[in-house]
This record gives C-alpha cells, structure tokens and sequence, in this order.
C-alpha cells in the first residue's frame, strides 16, 4: 500500500502514467475516462454542487466540477496532491488527512450533494470501508449521492478471474470493491461495471 510520501513521489507524474495506462486498456486504470465523465454528469445533474471528493489526488474530475461552479471540498493525505489540487482550484476547501482514521474535523461540519471517491479507497479493509461509508452517508443531504470509481467486481468470482488474468501485475496490496460483498451493508447500493476491472459503485442515504 503506498503511504503519503510515495503519492507525493508519485504526483507530477500521475496524470501520465494513468492516461497511458487507460490508453492502453491496461488494469487498474482501463475505464478511468469514462468512470470520471459518468460521475462528472451525474455530479452536475444534482440538484445542488456541494461536492466532497475523498482522495482527490490531482484533482482531474474536481477541476472540471470546480470550473462549473461546484463549491469543492477534499481530503487527500498527499502534500503535493494537495498542492497541485490547490493550484486548480483556489477556493477549494482542501483538508491534509488520512482517512484510515476518519474524515478532517473540518469535513464533518457540512452537509453535501455529492461525495466522490475514485479510485482512493481500495485502501481501506472491507470492514473500514462499511464504516467509513456509513459516517459519510450521514453527511450526506437528503437526495445526496456517494459515488465510488474504482477497481471494483460485482463478485468474488470476476475478481478472481480478473486477477489470474492480470498474474504479475495484480496489486496484491489494494482491497477492491466486491459490490455482492456490500449488499448485507447498504441494501440500497448499485453498481455500474465500466471495464474488466473497473466499474461505478452508487450510494444514497
Ligand atoms: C490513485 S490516486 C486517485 C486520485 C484521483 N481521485 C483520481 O481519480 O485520479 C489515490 C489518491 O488517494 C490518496 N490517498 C490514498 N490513501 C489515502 C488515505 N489513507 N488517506 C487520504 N488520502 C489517501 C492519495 O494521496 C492519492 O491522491
């Protein structure tokens, strides 16, 4: 699992690598594009633009919400993603924080349209993932919506599929979405599978 400092290696770089990889079709990133533009227009059809995006890194899909005069919030534990998120988005309320331990006080005193997360949370165990998604149903407003875009499966089955498929390659570190896993949890998720590895998880309240 990379911690704060190899994300801040990592971020004048990310925006390369992950195009090339979604270029190339490649796991984790294939369907990243379209993960990003489908919750983009979902974001913006709400009726209000008060977004929360947790682990916004360089804030690519932020940027484009920001510009259409979303009011963004975030919290990423990178300094220099922070950094460069900033630098898009100057009137952005961007917290430094962890968020194994929870969301940034700050985070928690609002209520919001929108929550976004993509491709952030395969983080968290699967027991971390209910609980954490459980607090932020809670800030979210009555006709709000979590948007998760991620490595993601609808079973066990197609995880393992896709990761014999991949050998090598397969990041044994990161704990993907299995959306039939969540159901005992939130009866009321969905969720839309974008590529082999990759799909869109929805939660309302
Ligand atoms: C793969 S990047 C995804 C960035 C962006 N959401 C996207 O879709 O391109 C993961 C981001 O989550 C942040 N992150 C990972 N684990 C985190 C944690 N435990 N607490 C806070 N941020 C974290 C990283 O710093 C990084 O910016």
């Amino acid at each position: 699992m990379l911690n704060n400092q190899e994300f801040d290696l990592w971020a004048d770089g990310y925006d390369k690598s992950v195009a090339l990889a979604e270029e190339n079709d490649e796991y984790p990133f294939a369907g990243y594009k379209k993960i990003l533009n489908i919750i983009y227009n979902h974001v913006l059809a709400q009726a209000g633009n008060c977004v929360l995006d947790i682990g916004f890194g360089t804030a690519t899909l932020t940027t484009r919400l920001y510009r259409q005069g979303c009011t963004v919030y975030g919290q990423d534990f990178s300094h220099r993603m922070i950094e460069l998120a900033q630098k898009k988005m100057p009137k952005a309320h961007l917290y430094q924080g962890d968020f194994s331990f929870g969301l940034a006080r700050e985070l928690t005193e609002h209520q919001y349209d929108s929550i976004i997360a993509t491709y952030s949370l395969h983080h968290l165990s699967d027991p971390q993932k209910v609980g954490f998604l459980s607090n932020l149903l809670e800030l979210l407003k009555p006709n709000g919506c979590i948007y998760i875009g991620d490595v993601a499966f609808h079973t066990r089955d197609e995880l393992e599929t896709c990761r014999r498929r991949m050998a090598e390659m397969w990041d044994e570190d990161e704990i993907y979405f299995v959306f039939d896993e969540l159901k005992d949890a939130f009866p009321q998720m969905e969720f839309e599978p974008i590529s082999y590895c990759s799909g869109i998880l929805y939660l309302k309240r």
